[in-house]
């Protein structure tokens, strides 16, 4: 799907976004769960990061975290270094090949509303790299919108739902979760979860789940 000609969620789109709009909020409701459940002095990795509030906030909860954060849009790392200082360590850097160009492992891995906006084939190859740099006995939450989000509230306009995806005219989600499709997702032949646990936010219409590294 194109928007003024360029494939949306690829780099040189979300970069145009991030140089254009300013993300100063954060999800707050998976902010209480993440916050809460992570172990001391953890070393956490936010991926798809943004502008950064969340890492930002996160560390300023939980001053004992080491904090990293990434994001493709080099323009969105620039925004998170200039609102948040270096409390946390933002770093541009693609999910998909964490393990070149991220040399440390971590405690926790974080990914809020990020693989909703890749194509169903793209999901395995994200977990894999996530679970590459993801330390035995760590943790990946995982937030996503669920498919009980009133479509209604879309900023987007109409979208269309063909059994498998939920696919807007004008925007960009491939596909919205239950919690099958998150369970799913951590057991596969890339990752092979010990535990996962959910949590339902916002009625059914966010579902955040943790899932857990042998
Ligand atoms: C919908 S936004 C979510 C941002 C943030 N997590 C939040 O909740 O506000 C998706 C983010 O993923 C980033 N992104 C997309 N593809 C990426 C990739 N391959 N590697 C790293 N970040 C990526 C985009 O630049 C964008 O900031």
């Amino acid at each position: 799907m194109l928007i003024e000609g360029l494939e949306i969620n690829g780099p040189e789109y979300w970069e145009i976004r991030h140089r254009r709009e300013s993300w100063p909020r954060t999800s707050a409701w998976a902010m209480d769960i993440v916050s809460e459940q992570i172990a001391p002095e953890s070393a956490v990795l936010e991926v798809g990061c943004g502008q950064g509030a969340f890492a930002a906030l996160l560390k300023q909860r939980r001053m004992d975290l080491d904090v990293v954060a990434i994001d493709i849009s080099a323009s969105a790392i620039d925004r998170a270094k200039k609102t948040y200082g270096d409390q946390v360590d933002f770093r541009v850097a693609d999910v998909f090949t964490l393990k070149a160009q991220i040399p440390e492992t971590f405690d926790y891995i974080i990914t809020i509303q990020n693989f909703e906006h890749w194509t169903p084939d793209r999901h395995i190859p994200a977990m894999r790299s996530l679970w590459s740099r993801l330390r035995p006995g760590g943790g990946v939450f995982f937030t996503g919108v669920g498919k009980a989000w009133d479509l209604t509230q879309m900023n987007y306009g109409p979208m269309e739902y063909n059994g498998q995806a939920i696919m807007a005219p004008n925007d960009y989600h491939y596909n919205n979760w239950n919690e099958q499709e998150v369970y799913d997702l951590f057991n596969n032949h890339a990752c092979k979860a010990r535990h996962v646990k959910f949590w339902r936010r916002r009625g059914k219409d966010r579902v955040v789940a943790e899932a857990t590294k042998s």
